[in-house]
């Protein structure tokens, strides 16, 4: 589904991805794991757009997007959940979600006017499609192949409010009264309207109690069954390694190490060098248990 060749992005002389190749299997949790400050984020900024790479490639569901701009790679289906969350604390949860609403609206009739009426000849409204297959139709025509848009979820803000109940009963309230755990889900919800096929989310549980962080392993858990595949960002190995299918380990902004979950758990070099996780005698403690999976 998407494959990164190769990666190099600066912040003007500052060279972050040095030369960073992973991917993410349709319909699969992965995770990018490492220590603070190794690229992580900037990894995610430049697979939508925000922060473009200056070499390498970034190819989804076979289509180069490398030097697409944000906007073109929302309407191809890729939707972030940024670090720190980055809701409008003046808004309403509702508005929120209506304005991530609106922009897909209007990234999909914004590709599909311009390629269906040239200048001079306006869309009859009467013949305007849903704006659902107006995404598709987009997507299409910016390259990606139809099966991909076609096994994926349909997100509305009417399905959001059904997966999150929490966020229905507090609809009429600004960004900056939700608690922690309830802006996280707003960050997630937000994202979901945009409609994703791809959701990349950049440290979900940071900051939040082990009660929210098992409720948002249980939101991708059902994401994941409905059939949006995730690029999960964590800093929460333990997290991590549970909730995901595979495992990319970043240090120094390359991948240094990739494997099933299960693997990267028993490799205590790894886990001690890029994690930080203290090594365990086996004869004196147990490991985190690592849970099957299904696909
Ligand atoms: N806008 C920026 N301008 C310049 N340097 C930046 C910018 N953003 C990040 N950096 C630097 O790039 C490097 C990678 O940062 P990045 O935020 O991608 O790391 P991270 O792995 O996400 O870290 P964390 O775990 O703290 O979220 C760091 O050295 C950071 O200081
Ligand atoms: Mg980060």
């Amino acid at each position: 589904m998407l494959n990164v060749l190769d990666l190099h992005t600066y912040y003007g002389d500052s060279h972050v991805l040095q030369g960073v190749t992973m991917h993410v299997d349709t319909g699969t949790v992965t995770a990018i794991l490492g220590r603070n400050g190794v690229g992580k984020t900037t990894l995610c900024r430049s697979l939508v757009g925000l922060t473009p790479a200056r070499a390498g490639r970034i190819v989804f569901d076979g289509t180069e997007i490398t030097r697409l701009p944000p906007h073109r790679i929302c309407a191809m289906r890729i939707s972030l959940v940024p670090q720190g969350r980055r809701i409008f604390p003046s808004l309403t949860v509702e508005e929120n979600l209506a304005i991530a609403g609106r922009t897909r609206a209007s990234l999909a009739s914004s590709v599909s006017e311009k390629r269906e009426h040239p200048p001079g000849r306006p869309a009859s409204p009467a013949k305007k499609p849903m704006i659902q297959t107006m995404t598709a139709r987009a997507a299409r025509l910016l390259g990606a192949r139809a099966p991909l848009l076609e096994r994926a979820p349909s997100w509305d803000v009417r399905k959001v409010y059904a997966v999150f109940p929490r966020l229905s009963e507090r609809s009429g309230h600004r960004g900056d009264e939700l608690s922690g755990g309830e802006q996280q889900m707003l960050a997630i919800a937000r994202a979901l309207v945009a409609n994703p096929v791809l959701l990349v989310m950049d440290e979900p549980t940071e900051g939040l109690a082990p009660m929210l962080v098992a409720e948002v392993g249980e939101l991708i858990r059902r994401l994941k069954d409905e059939g949006t595949s995730i690029l999960l960002v964590e800093q929460n190995a333990a997290f991590a390694v549970k909730t995901a299918d595979y495992v990319h380990v970043m240090s120094k902004g390359q991948i240094v190490h990739s494997s099933e979950p299960a693997a990267l758990w028993a490799n205590q070099d790894i886990k001690a060098q890029f994690l930080g996780v203290p090594r365990v005698d086996p004869t004196i403690a147990r490991d985190v248990p690592v849970e099957r999976k299904g696909r």
